[in-house]
């Protein structure tokens, strides 16, 4: 075993703490685990649970073909309903497009605040494998927000009161309140002075 591994947070201990991270008890925004290698078995991804019990398993499969198939509907009120029942936090007067991805492995870690709409084919992650470490981040859209046909919100990130992401943009760091993002990476968009008129 190299030093590394003997400093390592042990699964079990790591899996309670991601399950306090999921719940919200602890309100830090992302959860963090480094990783040998990326195709390392972890008890964090329903895919990939190396241990936990075969409840565990179960339930997490069940919830994850549920948050997978409310999003195949194209009515916002019920993929709502489904999604606040799996423990996202869903405000008033939210409408999400049809072909929305939202991460169906943690539901619960996303807040979308009132008057936000999620453009269609939008697609916002809640964790991912990297070749040094698991990350699984809460994604917040603040009140107003406008999310682009096709955007993408990496886990962690935070949409500020009514700024706009533009379509397909890829957003991978918070974005200030009233900003208008765009493209690959996400920069943020600022009008240029217009050309005086002769
Ligand atoms: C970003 C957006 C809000 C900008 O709209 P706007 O203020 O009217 O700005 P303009 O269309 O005048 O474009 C301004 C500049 O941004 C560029 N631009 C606009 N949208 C862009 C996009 N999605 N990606 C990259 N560049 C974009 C334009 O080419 C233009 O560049 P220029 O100044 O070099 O000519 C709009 O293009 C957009 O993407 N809205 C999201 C629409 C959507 O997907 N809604 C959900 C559907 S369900």
């Amino acid at each position: 075993m190299g030093e590394s591994d003997a400093c390592r947070e042990s699964m079990a201990d790591a899996r309670r703490r991601f399950d306090a991270f999921r719940r919200g008890e602890i309100p830090h925004r992302e959860f963090v685990y480094p990783l040998r290698h990326h195709t390392e078995r972890t008890d964090f991804c329903p895919c990939e649970m190396a241990s936990g019990g075969l409840t565990r398993l179960v339930l997490w499969q069940l919830r994850y073909t549920v948050a997978s198939f409310a999003l195949l509907l194209p009515w916002s009120s019920v993929k709502i309903f489904l999604l606040r029942r799996l423990g996202a936090k869903i405000g008033r007067n939210v409408y999400i497009s049809p072909r929305v991805w939202i991460d169906p492995m943690l539901p619960e870690l996303l807040t979308i605040k009132d008057n936000v709409l999620v453009g269609v084919g939008a697609r916002i992650g809640l964790h991912e494998l990297s070749i040094g470490h698991f990350r699984a981040g809460r994604v917040v859209l603040r009140e107003g927000a406008n999310i682009g046909g096709f955007a993408l919100i990496g886990p962690g990130v935070e949409i500020g009161r009514r700024a706009c992401v533009a379509a397909a943009a890829v957003v991978r760091r918070d974005v200030p309140p009233g900003a208008t993002i765009l493209g690959n990476p996400g920069r943020i968009f600022e009008t240029r002075p217009k050309e005086p008129s002769a």
